[in-house]
């Protein structure tokens, strides 16, 4: 079976489970939608937000691009903030990059003629890498810069987004994070609030 039709099977079922654990599950969710946390993360396949954070239909308002960027002369990633802040009143943005980001990795390597659109996205990305260059020069293993350019990368875009006249102008200015997903543990690690650190996991989350 190929991979596409292995995807409408697999809705299916998943239709079919929740409807049998929740019969009103589908008439809440077309009612409406209350999300508290906007997530602005990396297109990567292996970042799922809603997966990772076991989060259900409804809980967040996602956007995804390549190295989770946030420039507000964008109109996709601006329309998603503006309507996340202004219209949905979000209490929560994340910033979640991830270790081993092919767009940072692709951002300190020579640009490929193959990806045009792929390197004017990441020019604000190589701009940053120099700004940082004493830094990341200063670390000798290439994957370990990668992931110092990362968590860099992560801060820099809460920075961006707090300073960004769409959540100042907020009715109700929501708490801005910057998260890093580890891969190797698939664990989320706050990078711009220490005090994010839950204290303990619920034991559902835990177990997961
Ligand atoms: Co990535």
């Amino acid at each position: 079976m190929n991979h596409a039709k292995r995807l409408l099977l697999a809705n299916r079922a998943w239709s079919q489970e929740a409807t049998a654990r929740d019969p009103g599950f589908f008439e809440r969710l077309a009612q409406g939608q209350q999300p508290r946390v906007l997530w602005i993360g990396c297109s990567d396949s292996r970042v799922p937000a809603e997966r990772i954070t076991n989060a259900q239909p409804g809980e967040l308002f996602v956007h995804r691009n390549i190295a989770n960027l946030y420039t507000s002369d964008d109109g996709n990633t601006s329309s998603v903030v503006e309507y996340a802040v202004h219209a949905l009143g979000v209490e929560h943005i994340v910033i979640c990059g991830h270790h081993h980001c092919g767009g940072v990795r692709a951002a300190l390597s020579a640009p490929s003629d193959a990806l045009p659109a792929v390197n004017r996205r990441i020019a604000g990305l190589r701009q940053l890498a120099h700004r940082h260059r004493d830094t990341l020069n200063a670390i000798d293993d290439f994957e370990a810069r990668v992931d110092r350019l990362v968590e860099l990368n992560i801060v820099e875009q809460v920075r961006l987004l707090r300073e960004s006249p769409i959540v100042l102008s907020a009715p109700v200015r929501p708490t801005v994070h910057g998260w890093v997903f580890g891969l190797r543990q698939g664990l989320l690690t706050p990078l711009t609030d220490l005090d994010d650190v839950p204290d303990s996991m619920p034991a559902a989350i835990a177990a997961a």
